[in-house]
């Protein structure tokens, strides 16, 4: 069996990161997170990967706060490569990449969503669903392609929402149930892209 090489790419506190070395260390996923990459210095997803021995860098964004300029991809691209990458791991992650990133990595690059897609893209899906007054939402992973939140959808878990919800009590049980599934459909697609 051959072990699959992640790459990582995260702007916030890197929970689903965790929940993948979880998986790891538990035996539910043959893979090694070989580099963890974010567009914010100050991410804790940065500090979290230092203290399990992974390299963790800054991708200079040039000051865009949306944007994700094409030099940036490119060297993204490029630090993924040599890092001896297979599949890349979106894990709140908050910019959209378009040809530079997709054609290193086509079909290699998967990305968690906190809902039931096509419900809710784009930002804080978690406030979108419980002032849309949703009675359900959920989390998705999928492909990534250059659209936001649009690639083919390869697992989805349903989350109920309570009426006395805020965003922030959706967000955190929606997390839980990002945990779970992440790292599950990481392994799933994994075998799918060995030899
Ligand atoms: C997660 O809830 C993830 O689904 C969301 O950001 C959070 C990151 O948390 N991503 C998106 O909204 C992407 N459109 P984490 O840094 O603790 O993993």
């Amino acid at each position: 069996m051959v072990m699959t090489n992640l790459g990582i790419l995260g702007s916030g506190a890197g929970s689903n990161m965790q929940a993948i070395l979880d998986a790891i260390a538990a035996g539910g996923l043959d893979a090694r997170i070989r580099i963890v990459l974010s567009d914010n210095p100050d991410a804790l997803i940065l500090e979290r990967a230092r203290k399990h021995g992974i390299p963790a860098e800054v991708i200079d964004c040039g000051g865009h706060r949306m944007k994700f300029p094409e030099v940036a991809q490119e060297t993204t691209a490029r630090k993924l490569a040599e890092a001896g990458v297979d599949l890349v791991c979106l894990a709140g992650f908050m910019r959209l990449m378009k040809r530079p990133l997709l054609d290193a990595f086509p079909f290699r690059i998967l990305n968690i969503h906190p809902s039931l897609l096509p419900a809710f893209p784009g930002l804080e899906a978690w406030k979108q669903a419980v002032e849309a007054g949703a009675s359900e939402s959920g989390v998705t992973v999928h492909l990534v392609d250059a659209g936001m939140d649009t690639g083919p959808i390869l697992g989805q878990e349903r989350v109920a929402i309570f009426p006395d919800d805020t965003p922030e009590s959706l967000h955190a049980r929606l997390q839980l149930a990002e945990h779970r599934l992440y790292p599950a459909m990481i392994a799933k697609y994994a075998t799918r892209l060995r030899p």
